[in-house]
């Protein structure tokens, strides 16, 4: 597996990071065992980075995984392990509260510390704050990070779906260095390449970390606004490069999105053991430009200007 440094982290990260949202499936024992297999499998294949939240199946995932480490505690050392926070479902603490972020200190801290419990570990190697509070005070962020520093309860600091002004002022207020911004990025929404997210992370070394990579290719997109002539021309374009580079379609789009020199680290959420091995096999394509440039057309429905 090849590997990406993420800031000062003390291992490399496999470039394709194992993403946690589904290991619970329906909850079943079988959906469990499963999820856990699907972690085993992921470490068998190379990944050693895996991403959760504290919402993934309303902290279920992060038990999940704190079980499998409870069972293989050899692994914990081996692993990168990131989580985030910052989202409030409707109906917490109380029943008529509604959906909302929050970045105080008091949630957050308490979030990181729910997460050590779940996941079975000291410290978390990442811990990213998961969607824009609109109402965020940089300096109270600052202060609990390096609060959650000093206690030894993160090892390094990053956020998921920051816009790159968002990124540029917390960074401002916090003397922890922001190592990653994690966005959805995949061949449905490409506004990471447009809005300046990339050159972000070039310009101040950070590592971008892209969610559902596969949408539109395997399943719908969030808030999927493509029309069926738009799906089946992406679809006729990805049938012309899996037939020239001899793979599967969702695994072009996976190196159609490594291409980029910022590094796109594509977190890969299958629960599949084989679908997880056979992603690794995207580090090996040598995806050419103008196939990156003829997908992006067959989207648009029109050539570049
Ligand atoms: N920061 C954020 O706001 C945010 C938001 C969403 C997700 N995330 C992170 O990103 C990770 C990845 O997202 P994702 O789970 O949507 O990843 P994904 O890899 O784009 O999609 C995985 C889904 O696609 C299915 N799939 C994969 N290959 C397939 C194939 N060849 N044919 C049919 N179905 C296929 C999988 O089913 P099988 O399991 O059956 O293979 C699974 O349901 C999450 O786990 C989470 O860690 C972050």
């Amino acid at each position: 597996m090849k590997t990406i440094q993420i800031g000062h982290l003390n291992q490399p990260s496999s470039r394709l990071i194992y993403g946690c949202m589904r290991i619970n499936g329906d909850n079943s024992a079988d959906a469990i065992e499963q999820g856990k297999n699907a972690i085993r499998a992921a470490v068998d294949a190379g990944y050693n980075h895996f991403d959760h939240a504290d919402i993934y199946g309303n902290g279920e995932c992060e038990r999940i995984f704190g079980e499998v480490i409870k069972e293989s505690p050899e692994l914990r050392d081996q692993l990168i392990i990131t989580s985030k926070a910052g989202i409030r479902f409707a109906g917490t603490p109380t029943a008529d509260d509604v959906g909302r972020y929050d970045f105080s200190k008091e949630y957050i801290t308490a979030q990181v510390e729910a997460s050590l419990q779940r996941l079975n570990i000291d410290a978390l190697d990442l811990f990213l704050l998961h969607r824009p509070d609109y109402l965020f005070d940089p300096q109270v962020v600052a202060e609990t990070f390096e609060q959650l520093k000093r206690q030894g309860k993160v090892k390094q600091f990053g956020v998921s779906n920051f816009s790159p002004s968002q990124v540029s002022m917390l960074q401002s207020f916090s003397t922890e260095k922001l190592a990653v911004n994690q966005v959805e990025i995949n061949i449905h929404n490409i506004s990471a390449f447009e809005n300046g997210t990339l050159d972000q992370c070039l310009e101040k070394h950070m590592v971008p970390m892209a969610w559902c990579p596969i949408a539109t290719v395997v399943y719908e997109a969030w808030g999927n606004t493509f029309d069926q002539d738009t799906v089946n021309r992406i679809h006729q374009e990805l049938d012309r490069q899996a037939q020239f580079y001899n793979e599967e379609k969702w695994i072009v789009i996976l190196a159609w999105l490594m291409i980029h020199p910022a590094n796109i680290c594509p977190i890969v959420g299958s629960t599949n053991p084989e679908r997880i091995k056979a992603a690794t096999r995207a580090l090996d394509i040598k995806y050419r430009r103008e196939d990156w440039y003829r997908l992006l057309q067959a989207r648009n429905g029109q050539p570049v200007p």
